[in-house]
């Protein structure tokens, strides 16, 4: 019996991933599915839909759905991990606050990421021991962002887990709709690590047709990326969209201030959405949830999961221990690469040298995603919870970041991390 769960099953994303298990059940024929969330309201909006979406694609799985994680996971094969602590609230406060200094204010990248990290690692980890409790057996897919760091905390506490985005999938679809062929013949050399990537080549039979996709869908590309045309064609490869945080740094960071953020415009979609779960004659994923930034993630979900429980040894794009790959980073750095995905694991596939260009970002990205890690397990591991220690390992990492790296920065940004976080930080 294929049983898997998901945790933030309540997520207005749900819809999304089951309609990509109902469409794709001969690679992933799911038999029972358990959304798992403390909303119980949400759950019970969005399970709704679930099981109509099941019905109507004529779908045999059972789903159900629970506020108790022990329960939800008990027998699962692989658990999904799509939760946000602190909601589109908490993930406001990082879009705002770290503009106040002129830095970039985004859910993942630079100090709101980190606030992002510190909420989340402790309780990720807890909840992977506790499904390692009931099922030692079972795989760990993470979405939950910024998952960089969240899935390095999980694999250097020897969970089984793979971290996944959906940044490679969507270039995947992109790339094969401008070249008009099926999106299964579209191989990526995407390098980096997670949502600091970049496609070095995109291979069709074998043909490297980066070149010329540059040069005809050039200026499609640059203004779906936001990026100026001149620098795609300067490098030569397609950077993912959150490198615009980097190479248009401050340009960002006024487009920032002059608008709502992101989590507001997110939390008035998730509204609409949440009316719409409600009407019982909805039963197929509905327009609006491609307004997300989720495209295509379920089908990345059920590829990887197949792989992991049905041991299939195909490429995905996945993040993983380093181990050697990028031979510049430690062991057991996390990135984003191609990756072989079967019952072991995912392993990545070699990778050509990587330019000084990229290589020194990603170094530099990976020196604050340990400390960031180091501060997110403040008090834990044997760690004595002190706060001046604790703040300390905040400053470090916003200081490590290539975003921020200046002393008054990353002191008056720690500050305003542990004001509007104090809530899920046990030690301030
Ligand atoms: C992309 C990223 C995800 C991120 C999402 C945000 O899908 O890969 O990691 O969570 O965008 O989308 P949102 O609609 O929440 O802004
Ligand atoms: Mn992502």
């Amino acid at each position: 019996r294929l049983k898997l769960a998901v945790v933030g099953g309540g997520s207005t994303y749900t819809p999304e991933l089951i309609d990509g298990f109902a469409r794709l059940r001969d690679v992933l024929p799911l038999e029972e599915l358990v959304l798992i969330d403390p909303a119980a309201d949400r759950l019970e909006l969005v399970g709704g839909l679930a099981r109509r979406i099941f019905a109507k694609q004529g779908h045999p799985g059972r789903i159900s759905w629970t506020g108790d994680l022990d329960a939800g996971v008990d027998g699962a094969d692989a658990v999904l991990l799509q939760l946000r602590i602190g909601g589109q609230t908490a993930r406001n406060q990082d879009e705002t606050w770290p503009l106040e200094c002129g830095c970039v204010g985004q859910e993942t990248t630079g100090a709101g990421g980190l606030a992002k990290a510190l909420r989340t690692v402790p309780v990720v980890l807890d909840i992977a021991e506790r499904v390692r409790r009931r099922n030692p057996g079972a795989w760990i897919v993470d979405f939950t962002n910024p998952v960089g760091i969240v899935t390095r905390a999980l694999l250097t506490h020897g969970h089984k887990a793979v971290g996944l985005c959906n940044v490679a999938i969507g270039f995947q679809r992109k790339f094969a709709a401008l070249l008009g062929v099926s999106p299964g013949r579209v191989e990526l050399e995407h390098v980096g690590l997670n949502h600091l990537t970049w496609e070095r080549a995109v291979r069709v039979a074998g043909e490297d047709v980066l070149p010329r996709l540059l040069a005809e869908h050039g200026d499609a590309l640059a203004d779906d990326l936001r990026m100026p045309r001149p620098l795609l064609d300067r490098l030569g490869v397609v950077p993912s969209y959150y490198l615009r945080y980097y190479y248009q740094h401050d340009a960002v960071v006024r487009e920032l201030r002059s608008k709502p953020s992101r989590a507001a415009e997110v939390a008035a979609i998730e509204q609409q959405l949440l009316g719409m779960y409600g009407d019982p004659a909805l039963d197929e994923k509905p327009e609006l949830l491609s307004r997300r930034g989720g495209a295509f993630y379920s089908e990345a979900a059920v590829a990887l999961t197949s792989s992991l429980l049905r041991h299939t040894g195909d490429t995905q794009v996945v993040n993983a221990l380093n181990r050697g790959t990028l031979p510049f980073l430690p062991d057991d750095a996390v990135i984003e690469v191609p990756a072989t995905v079967d019952s072991t694991g995912a392993t990545p596939l070699p990778v050509r040298p990587l330019e000084p260009l990229y290589a020194g970002l990603v170094a530099n990205v990976t020196a604050y995603e340990h400390l960031a890690l180091e501060a997110a397990l403040w008090g834990r591991d044997g760690r004595k919870a002190d706060r001046a220690g604790a703040r300390n390992a905040v400053f470090s990492a916003l200081l490590a970041h290539p975003l921020i790296g200046q002393n008054d920065y990353a002191d008056r940004l720690t500050d305003a991390l542990i004001a509007h976080n104090r809530e899920h930080l046990t030690w301030a």
